[in-house]
């Protein structure tokens, strides 16, 4: 359901966003993947709606349902994220990575099951795009927003982020603990950007998105302005 008009900070404006993880294969019946279950980013995608712009969600493999009046465009790998990102990042004003995209994919795709044979075995692996960077980088870029899942140095590691992608925003977690994020329903967010930041604190991952989705109408308003 919509905002009141009143209420809708992002009428008029265009959202892509990347949600869940991407599987990268190793043969016809094996990935490397990680611990995103989407929530975060489906929520986001809901809640951005919620406000009033259209969005277009790119969605690696997840268990979800897709949110109200949101456009999903499926992907499996990184590479098919990138390419789904690259062809539609023209017609957006706001760039959303949630998504937790494999860094690396092997290099050979094995066209049959791979059997075992010796004690050890050895992946090759080569670096994916990175989608947010490149978006970032773009010269017309949209008002780009990054997510930062951190075991550590958590606020450092985002800020560096941040200043390195010439991201607009960043959203930073910890995650890997008892602290929520990837596999939790609750979360909590230090949002960043150039002159300021603010505590988004511990609550269901719904919730907590409204009010990330508020934080990036606020200071997208004050970019377009
Ligand atoms: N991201 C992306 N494409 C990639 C890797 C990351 O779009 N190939 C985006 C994620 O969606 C997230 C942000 O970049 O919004 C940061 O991801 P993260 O994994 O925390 O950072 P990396 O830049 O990949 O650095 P590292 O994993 O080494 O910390
Ligand atoms: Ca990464």
């Amino acid at each position: 359901a919509l905002l009141p008009r009143a209420a809708r900070a992002l009428e008029g404006a265009c959202v892509l966003l990347t949600a869940g993880p991407t599987r990268e294969p190793l043969d016809p019946v094996r990935f490397l993947s990680n611990r995103s279950s989407g929530q975060m980013g489906f929520a986001l995608a809901a809640a951005l709606r919620e406000l009033g712009a259209s969005v277009v969600m790119i969605a690696g493999p997840t268990a979800l349902p897709t949110p109200p009046s949101v456009e999903r465009i499926d992907v499996e790998t990184a590479l098919e994220m990138y390419l789904a990102v690259m062809t539609r990042v023209a017609d957006c004003d706001v760039f959303v990575a949630t998504a937790a995209v494999a860094d690396y994919r092997p290099v050979n795709v094995a066209e049959h099951k791979i059997k075992k044979h010796a004690d050890e075995f050895t992946l090759h692996l080569v670096r994916n795009p990175d989608i947010l960077g490149e978006v970032a980088a773009l010269t017309a870029s949209p008002f780009t927003v990054g997510f930062a899942a951190e075991t550590d140095h958590v606020i450092d590691y985002a800020r560096a982020k941040l200043q390195h992608k010439q991201l607009n925003m960043i959203a930073a977690n910890q995650v890997g603990g008892a602290q929520g994020g990837f596999e939790c329903t609750d979360n909590a967010l230090t949002v960043i950007w150039d002159d300021g930041q603010c505590e988004l604190p511990m609550q269901p991952k719904s919730q907590l998105a409204r009010q990330l989705a508020q934080c990036i109408a606020e200071r997208y308003q004050i970019y377009h302005a």
